[in-house]
Formats: C-alpha cells, sequence, structure tokens
C-alpha cells in the first residue's frame, strides 16, 4: 500500500510539474506575439523611420496619432484597405504645415479636384503628401521630419477631413 500511494503522489507530482510548465510556455508565447503586433508602429531601419497608416470604405484612418522624431527621415506608406474607387472613397495623406487651419485647407482641396485636392498653390501649406490612392492600393512618400512639434495631416478628398484627420508629433 505505502509503495502504490508514494508512486501516485509522485505521479500526480509530475502531472502538477508538467501543467506549471506549459502555463509558463503559453505566457511566453503570447509575450512575443504581443511585441510583434506593436512593432509596426515605429520601425527604424537604416535610419528611416517607417510609418504605416491604413484608410478604409468607412472614411477613416486606423491612427490618429503618429510619432517620429526631429530630422528622421521618413517613409510614410499608406494604404487603402477598402475596395471602392478613388473617384468615390479616394485617400490621400496629407501633413499640414504649422498654423495652417486644417478646415479651411479641406475646404481649398476640395474644388481642386484637377490636382487630386492638392490645391496648386497650397505649396506653402504643406510638408509632404502622397498621391490619391482607390481601394486595393498602396503608396509611399518620404520626407525629413520637420522640428519638434505637432503637425496635423488630413485626407483631402472632399468632405473626408471632418473624419480622417490626427496629429504627426516629431518629439
Ligand atoms: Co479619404
Amino acid at each position: 500500500m505505502n509503495v502504490i500511494k508514494q508512486m501516485s503522489l509522485a505521479m500526480l507530482t509530475g502531472l502538477l510539474l508538467l501543467s506549471c510548465g506549459n502555463k509558463e510556455d503559453k505566457k511566453k508565447e503570447s509575450f512575443s506575439y504581443e511585441k510583434q503586433a506593436e512593432e509596426p508602429q515605429k520601425q527604424v531601419e537604416d535610419g528611416v523611420a517607417n510609418l504605416v497608416i491604413s484608410g478604409d470604405d468607412l472614411m477613416k484612418f486606423d491612427k490618429t496619432e503618429l510619432r517620429v522624431k526631429a530630422g528622421d527621415k521618413v517613409k510614410l506608406t499608406l494604404r487603402h484597405i477598402g475596395k471602392l474607387d478613388k473617384n468615390v472613397m479616394g485617400h490621400n495623406f496629407v501633413v499640414l504645415k504649422k498654423g495652417v487651419d486644417l478646415v479651411a485647407f479641406g475646404i481649398k482641396a476640395a474644388s481642386a479636384r484637377d490636382t487630386d485636392y492638392i490645391p496648386a498653390d497650397a505649396a506653402g501649406d504643406i510638408i509632404a503628401h502622397t498621391k490619391l490612392i482607390g481601394g486595393g492600393e498602396t503608396t509611399s512618400i518620404e520626407f525629413e521630419a520637420p522640428e519638434s512639434g505637432e503637425y496635423e495631416f488630413l485626407c483631402s478628398f472632399p468632405g473626408h477631413y471632418a473624419m480622417m484627420r490626427g496629429k504627426l508629433i516629431v518629439e
């Protein structure tokens, strides 16, 4: 009897250790998944800060805040993850200079259809902008991050500035 008791106790202890070990493995796994998911936000490779922002068919950007460091070379990629044509649900990404009124710019841009809603005389208002894209398309631009501060960005397709806007924070 005593031997059997000891054996079953040993087995039980073994099982407990095993299940504890499993739990730790799972913890480690989910931790590394989380880390991977965060990385695309702020990837710096070869001195270039990679930013990615998506627009959809519901007239929304997936981010309202982007961060870079002053003087960084920035590669910004805009993805349109929707399906609608650019004439219906076009998206671009426009970063405005400090002091430029976003609403006033949005209204002015709406009438610049021939130049994809980037007014011909807007060079003084804009730090950088992508081209206009439709569903399924992707485009990238590179620019140098300006001096530290907060800069507003928007999609200048008519009416989109009301929903598709955010801040580029330069640290
Ligand atoms: Co848009």
